[in-house]
């Protein structure tokens, strides 16, 4: 078990980079087949999924486009519990198939404020793909279709997620050793 120190925090190894891509090449393989026939909109959610959203894209092979939204509702290692809309969906996307990729699912607020939103617009289907949910801190009723690894209620970083900003670059996924 390896240690990291990110900031004031201490994160010991959860979830290695083998087991991280076999999780994406098997989503990606699911996306390929699903939507063969469409020409699907991916929309990332910024910062978070930086990483996997690449990857999930890259693996990719019909047409597709790629969008982005940024949103922001963590300080530290808690939920500030207030969305910010900080890049928001510039791209048309009324009668689009979205794929929207995130991260991960915490209490389910970034979803439940962005979904009505996108809604709205009328895109011909949506599919969630987030790379972690923490099913025992859920709020809000958000399903994701597509899910890397379920974790229990313990901040993560790594693989894009971060602490205050800091350890997005972390190859693997580490797990916070005390809060
Ligand atoms: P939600 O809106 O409560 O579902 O939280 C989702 C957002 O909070 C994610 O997109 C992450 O940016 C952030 N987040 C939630 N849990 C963690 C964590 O364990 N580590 C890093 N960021 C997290
Ligand atoms: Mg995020």
């Amino acid at each position: 078990m390896k240690q990291v120190q990110v900031l004031d925090k201490t994160f010991t190894t959860y979830i290695t980079k083998v087991e991280i891509s076999e999780r994406i090449n098997a989503i990606a393989k699911e996306l390929n087949e699903r939507y063969s026939h469409k020409k699907p909109m991916f929309i990332a959610v910024l910062n978070g999924a930086f990483l996997f959203a690449s990857e999930i894209f890259a693996q990719f092979e019909h047409p597709a486009e790629i969008s982005f939204v940024k949103v922001a509702s963590y300080h530290g290692t808690e939920s500030s519990g207030e969305l910010k809309t900080l890049i928001g969906l510039n791209s048309a996307i009324h009668g689009r198939d979205l794929i929207i990729i995130e991260d991960i699912i915490d209490t389910g607020k970034t979803f439940h404020e962005l979904l009505p939103n996108i809604h709205a617009q009328n895109p011909a289907s949506i599919a969630i793909v987030s790379l972690l949910v923490k099913p025992e801190a859920l709020k809000y009723p958000v399903k994701a279709d597509y899910v890397g690894f379920e974790i229990p209620n313990k901040f993560v970083v790594g693989y894009g997620l971060d602490y205050d900003g800091y350890g997005r670059n972390l190859p693997e996924i580490y797990q916070i050793v005390s809060e």
